[in-house]
């Protein structure tokens, strides 16, 4: 349930304000895809086999444990480069101490076949971004054929790590949720701008990171348009997603954006920002990537599948153009070239038509191929077109997170203990459980009249759990522990005055409400922010459990 709190809570940042477009698009997919998308050559790592225990691993992770060399210095080696650092650093088996093999590349989509055919090869997608390249042409029809827009996919992705040893940071199947924002290249500006470009932005740009100074400096979207990020959108992008973890509860101060370096980057992206967020476990880790595609992957599936990926703006008025055509003198060109004639006319055909005109002017002949050109060759007609519009492959910029990285952040984010007692300060509207509704005790009407209240709760859309069972302050640590905001007590004065008793997570203080009044308050508290102790009558102001 928090996994999709926190999915929702993606969907009401990006996919709503931006009217992108949803989809769901399959996960075994045709090889083709990813050979169009560069991902069969590119998607790889660098492993090695222990000749002891066997067992394989990614020497890059090895060389940044035992020789203590940053993802930066790892990312540039070739294989013969690693294989010389293995040496240099006497990198071992971190299970066995055994020794290495020669490093090789294991390319790291899952692979299968499709259906009965031995040949028919599919890949588990490594991204869900393909599922939309590939139906882009319908998309920008439902987009209703104008630019810009995006389209959005939240849905498991596959990676065969090779040895994946972070728990919940690398796992071989997660959840990724990826945004491709399409975009005219021409027209870049993103007209949210202008609400944000005075926020700033916690960044450590290309050169910082090179640097000795590797602490993120503080810029303006303004300035870093200038220096620092090519697109609009990108940048556009890059303030909603801080924005967006800094409401799962990640203060601003833990977050940083860090530029991969040009050999860093994926094979797609011509500008990549990593958001990093500080974890006590795993240091700075990275649960969104801001990548500018830019045509990349629209022209390689054009390339590979001959489906035209190009939209056609139109103009508001046409543009009337003149244009000089070239025009052999079929007359002329017959009787001083014979047989070779028709291959000359080819050749001119092809040829850069200013580039004829200045050399026939400056130099009086023009060479084609082997052929000498005169100036009575030719002739140069001056022609008037009317253009109605542009055709042109969109650009992209994508930011996609790693969803089960945020929970992971959130529920890091949200562990405190207070008085040996774990409470888990999960923001309120991601809570799974929103609120707990226990009888102080189970006999005189107490149980029948709590659990019709937690009915009525759930009728109205709360997630709501009743508890009865041990203390009442047990029932408080529980629900404490699984992050519950509220809990409602129904007492004795409950029968008598129609008022319960709400319980706040975060400070233990206690209000006396007026029952008729929960449904709307507790409304105001979840959907709006009211304050806790706004919910009612303070009877303990930081109370115990
Ligand atoms: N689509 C984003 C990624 O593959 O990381």
């Amino acid at each position: 349930m928090l996994k999709r709190r926190i999915e929702e809570k993606f969907r009401e940042f990006f996919i709503k304000p931006l009217n992108i477009i949803e989809i769901e698009s399959s996960i075994i997919t045709p090889a083709k895809v990813f050979e169009a998308s560069g991902h069969v050559k590119a998607f790889r790592e660098p492993m090695v086999t222990c000749l002891k225990c066997k067992k394989k691993f990614r020497i890059d992770h090895l060389l940044q444990e035992q020789a203590k060399m940053t993802d930066t210095q790892t990312e540039k080696l070739n294989l013969n480069e690693i294989h010389t650092q293995m040496k240099e650093h006497k990198i071992k088996c971190p299970e066995c101490e055994g020794d290495l093999s020669q490093p090789k590349y294991f390319m790291t989509m899952f692979t299968t076949t499709i259906g009965p055919y031995s040949d028919a090869i599919g890949y588990g997608r490594p991204e869900a971004a393909q599922g939309i390249f590939v139906e882009f042409k319908r998309l920008y029809e439902i987009a209703r054929e104008k630019l810009p827009f995006g389209a959005a996919q939240i849905g498991h992705a596959l990676r065969n790590e090779i040895s994946p040893r972070q728990g919940p940071i690398r796992l071989r199947e997660f959840t990724i949720a990826d945004i491709e924002f399409f975009f005219d290249p021409k027209e870049p500006h993103c007209p949210q701008l202008r609400n944000i470009e005075d926020e700033t932005l916690h960044l450590i740009p290309a050169a910082q990171k090179q640097s000795d100074k590797k602490e993120p400096i503080e810029v303006t979207v303004r300035e870093a348009l200038k220096k620092y990020i090519k697109t609009e959108w990108q940048a556009y992008f890059m303030v909603l997603a801080r924005d967006f973890l800094k409401e799962l509860g990640i203060p601003e101060d833990r977050q940083r954006f860090i530029e991969k370096l040009e050999w860093e980057r994926a094979h797609y992206s011509s500008q990549g920002y990593d958001q990093e967020i500080y974890l006590d476990r795993w240091g700075w880790t990275e649960v969104s990537g801001h990548n500018y595609r830019t045509d990349y992957d629209l022209e390689h599936h054009k390339e590979h599948s001959g489906v035209d990926m190009q939209v056609f703006k139109g103009y508001d008025a046409p543009v009337l153009k003149e244009e000089t055509i070239l025009e052999p003198i079929l007359a002329k060109i017959g009787p001083a070239f014979k047989e070779d004639a028709s291959k000359l006319v080819d050749l001119l055909r092809q040829s850069d038509v200013q580039e004829v005109e200045t050399s026939l002017k400056t130099k009086g002949v023009y060479k084609a191929g082997s052929f000498t050109v005169l100036p009575e060759h030719v002739r140069f007609v001056k022609k008037r077109t009317e253009e109605t519009g542009r055709r042109f492959t969109p650009h992209v910029v994508e930011p996609s997170f790693g969803i089960d990285r945020l929970v992971y952040t959130v529920l890091e984010y949200a562990y405190s203990k207070r008085e040996g007692r774990t409470v888990l300060k999960i923001p309120r509207e991601l809570a799974p459980t929103q609120i707990g509704v226990f009888p102080l005790v189970t006999k005189d009407g107490l149980a029948e009249e709590a659990r019709s209240l937690h009915e009525t709760l759930v009728k109205k859309g709360f997630r709501g759990e009743y508890d009865e069972a041990g203390s009442i302050g047990r029932r408080y640590a529980r629900a404490d522990e699984a992050g519950t905001p509220i809990c409602i007590t129904i007492d004795y004065q409950t029968l008598k005055n129609h008022t319960v008793t709400l319980r706040d997570r975060d400070s233990w203080s206690q209000v006396r409400t007026e029952k008729d009044n929960l449904i709307l308050y507790l409304q105001e508290y979840f959907l709006y922010d009211k304050e806790f102790k706004e919910m009612g009558k303070i009877v303990q102001p930081n109370g115990k459990p």
